[in-house]
């Protein structure tokens, strides 16, 4: 028996690699993702050799480039955020860990994958709702759904009577529960897990307290193509540096923190931080070039699915039919979705300053307050309002009349 585990290198997943080995008596395979976690990854292959796995059995791989331009980039063109907040940072990434996870399985002869979700969480779903759309064969093992190790101290007993490396800030408790990848660090648990108390300072990794932020505000410009983001301040970027360039700008002026509590698709809900600070400008930004350059009747639509579409994404099916019936809806929306929008950034906001495209629909000799040349007859508004009118006064009159 074989198992990919997608395995982080982090005291947990090294605990599921060992129970793996020992419990099921399975060879191991690590896949390990660059995801812009912002770790170094050679880490944690050493400390796969370091736990009995072969060389050949070690997978580490940069995978930015791909979860930008195939995951996130596609979400973004829908505007997706859950529960009208939450953009998504963890859900997205999912399926893209689960689509490599089921590929190594084929190319290593393994018949199953293992992740480190816990049972009560969204990760679990999305990781196996996207297994088995992919591999209907694949078994999944779920270790904390499994095992006894139902306390940290269980949990550390069990590492140190299989010589798992732990590293003196884990002896404790850990202080919550962290997933970061280049779309967001999201915190959970622990100090957190009470909504009505603040989350102290420390719980925030990658942006400066909006307190602290630089004095004087910053602009910068986002070019787009079809949707997609493509450059920054006039330099092309390719997907995986536009969100690199865009987070480093945020995360300086404190953009993209949030405190919420979500809804979880098993039923209960969780209280998070997360830090989003190039996918809140982008999100932004975004809207901004949609304003300009798209159909009001096609935007509404779209702003109807996009709940839908979210809540898809939040619930693990990323590989769905209902999903990439949206998504063929949606790319085809952004068809002229192209050109520059300019932001401001300052103290914990990214806003819209100014918007240009050689595909915009904007037309100020119509909407203009001066005279317009004849570009547009007011009296036509006339006869527009009294058909539109016209149910409401039958509707009035009849309330009239019923009233006597
Ligand atoms: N609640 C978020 C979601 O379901 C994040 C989950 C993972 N985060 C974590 N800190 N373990 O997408
Ligand atoms: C987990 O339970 O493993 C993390 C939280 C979640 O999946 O919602």
């Amino acid at each position: 028996k074989k198992v990919v585990l997608a395995y982080s290198g982090g005291l947990d997943t090294s605990i599921i690699l060992k129970w793996l080995q020992t419990e099921y008596g399975c060879e191991v395979v690590t896949f390990t993702a660059d995801l812009g976690q912002g770790e170094e990854l050679e880490p944690a292959r050493q400390k796969a050799l370091t736990l009995g796995i072969k060389p050949e059995n070690i997978h580490v791989e940069d995978v930015r480039e791909e979860f930008v331009r195939d995951f996130v980039f596609p979400m973004f063109r829908a505007n997706a955020v859950y529960e009208g907040l939450y953009l998504l940072g963890t859900s997205i990434a999912r399926p893209l860990i689960s689509k490599r996870l089921v590929e190594i399985a084929e190319e290593t002869g393994a018949d199953a994958v293992a992740h480190g979700a816990t049972g009560k969480g969204n990760d679990q779903v999305r990781f196996e709702l996207a297994a088995y759309a992919l591999n209907p064969d694949i078994k999944v093992i779920a270790p904390w759904r499994e095992w006894d190790l139902t306390s940290r101290t269980k949990l550390l007993d069990f590492a140190e009577k299989n010589q798992i490396p732990i590293a003196k800030d884990k002896r404790g408790e850990a202080p919550f529960s962290v997933d970061a990848n280049l779309l967001h660090t999201s915190s959970e648990g622990k100090v957190l897990e009470d909504p009505a108390e603040m989350a102290p300072d420390y719980v925030y990794q990658r942006t400066v307290n909006p307190e602290d932020a630089p004095n004087e505000p910053e602009y910068i410009e986002v070019g787009f193509e079809r949707g997609d983001a493509v450059s920054v301040n006039g330099e092309a970027m390719s997907p995986a540096t536009v969100l690199t360039k865009l987070n480093e700008l945020g995360g300086k002026h404190g953009v993209g923190r949030l405190d919420l509590v979500e809804g979880r698709f098993v039923g209960m809900k969780s209280r998070g931080i997360y830090e989003t600070p190039g996918g809140t400008i982008l999100l932004e930004a975004h809207r901004g070039i949609e304003s300009i350059t798209m159909d009001r009747g096609a935007m509404h639509l779209k702003d109807q699915l996009m709940p839908q579409y979210a809540e898809l994404i939040y619930n693990g099916f990323w590989f769905s039919p209902e999903r990439t019936m949206l998504q063929a809806a949606i790319d085809a929306s952004q068809t002229h979705v192209t050109g520059t929008v300019r932001l401001k950034l300052y103290k914990g906001s990214a806003r819209t300053v100014g918007r240009w495209s050689d595909h915009s629909l904007y037309s100020e000799a119509h909407v203009t307050f001066e005279d317009d040349a004849g570009a547009y007859d007011q009296k036509d508004a006339a006869g527009f309002i009294q058909l539109n009118a016209l149910r409401l006064k039958l509707l009035a009159a009849r309330d009239r009349r019923l009233k006597g």
